[in-house]
């Protein structure tokens, strides 16, 4: 019986690695270790198998409680736990120093107190800085660490960890970097999920700058496949960047979303850039696609679907996470030149 450990599976893209396990391993016992803080959402957990799926609520700062929670035996600990949107980040970076950096010095400890086979670094391309506006520049695994935003400094440092417990105390590890995600039960903070909740209450879509700074998106589940295929068959001490190679201005993003609702594009509303704006983020795949075989089986078109469908047809879940908490971050951070969510 496979025992997995995964922290963080409450959030956007743990929910979706936790449902990945659980189809593609039947007998596999799944341990899902969660903080619930504003981005952790029981409900992204709804119809899990509660026979083989085990929810813990605590937090991965908590050596204690993580090795507590832990299962004799793990075969891998998969750290999706962080805090993750760079807006937050640059408003207070305490509690990205605390999970992302800290965090994962408990778990990477923890892992090696017991023993624990495999432990897999979920990172991003962030922790790479930002590329030119030229389309032969891409990052690689090879790419200098050049952290732009608290939030990928964090991201980068976390790394640095997993490294060194690799070369110093031969812990078996592997990091993963991916652009940026979109599908189902992502957290409205994030561009694509707020473009979709504004445009379905037809509220005014806040656009960084000149909106034309380039991201690389991928399919949650794609994204999730890579990991697993890094788990199993990844190098010890391996970095694997993946990408879809996929890259959009954000500009087009919003144009393309409203043409596909029937909204106006009179929605669009530029706002004052973010500090430090990364200008483009782009990622060869080349080794993850040739060491691992790993292809994306979503495209932007039926992935975009995909995701449009979902919030569609959860309206409740989004005006749920749409309340309270999330009203005040809004105001906090779009203020008056866009107007309450
Ligand atoms: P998310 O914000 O949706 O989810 C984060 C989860 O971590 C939440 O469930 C939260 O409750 C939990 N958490 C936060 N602090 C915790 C703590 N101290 N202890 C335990 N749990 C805690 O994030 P996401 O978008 O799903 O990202 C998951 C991971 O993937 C992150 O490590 C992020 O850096 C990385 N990543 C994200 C993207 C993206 O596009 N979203 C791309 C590349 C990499
Ligand atoms: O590249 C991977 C990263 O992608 C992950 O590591 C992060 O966790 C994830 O949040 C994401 O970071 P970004 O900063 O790229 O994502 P975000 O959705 O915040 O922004 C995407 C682009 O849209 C970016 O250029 C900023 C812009 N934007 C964002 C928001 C929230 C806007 O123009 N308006 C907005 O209101």
């Amino acid at each position: 019986m496979r025992k997995f450990f995964v922290t963080g599976g409450a959030g956007f893209i743990g929910s979706a690695f936790v449902r990945l396990l659980l189809d593609e391993f039947p007998s596999c016992e799944v341990t899902n270790f969660d903080a619930l803080t504003y981005a952790g959402n029981p409900d992204n957990l709804e119809g899990l198998d509660s026979l083989r799926h085990y929810f813990i609520k605590g937090d991965i700062c908590d050596g204690d409680a993580v090795f507590a929670a832990l299962a004799e035996n793990t075969d891998a600990i998969i750290n999706f736990a962080a805090e993750s949107h760079v807006d937050r980040s640059i408003a207070s970076a305490d509690e990205f120093l605390r999970t992302n950096i800290l965090g994962t010095q408990v778990l990477l400890d923890v892992a090696r107190a017991r023993g624990v086979k495999r432990f897999l670094q979920v990172s991003t391309d962030e922790v790479m800085g930002s590329l030119p506006d030229d389309e032969r520049a891409f990052f690689t695994e090879d790419s200098p660490f050049r952290p732009n935003s608290p939030y990928a400094a964090s991201k980068a440092a976390a790394e640095h960890l997993v490294r060194a417990a690799h070369h110093t105390f031969g812990l078996d590890t592997v990091i993963t970097r991916c652009g940026n995600n979109y599908g189902p039960r992502q957290f409205p903070e994030k561009f694509l999920p707020l473009l979709l909740a504004n445009a379905l209450n037809d509220e005014p879509i806040p656009v960084y700058g000149d909106g034309l700074n380039v991201r690389d998106w991928i399919y949650v589940d794609d994204h999730c496949r890579a990991i697993l295929l890094a788990l199993e068959k990844g190098r010890s001490g391996a970095t694997y960047n993946i990408g879809a190679r996929n890259e959009r201005r954000n500009l087009e993003i919003a144009k393309s979303i409203l043409d596909q609702l029937g909204k106006s594009h009179s929605l669009i509303k530029f706002v004052k850039d973010r500090p430090g704006h990364d200008r483009r983020y782009a990622i060869d795949p080349t080794l993850v696609e040739t060491e691992l075989g790993w292809r994306p089986r979503e495209s932007w078109e039926s992935g975009l679907r995909k995701m449009i469908k979902w919030y569609r047809s959860h309206t409740d879940w989004l005006e749920r996470v749409r309340s309270g908490a999330y009203r005040e971050y809004y105001a906090r951070q779009y203020g008056a030149e866009v107007g309450a969510p």
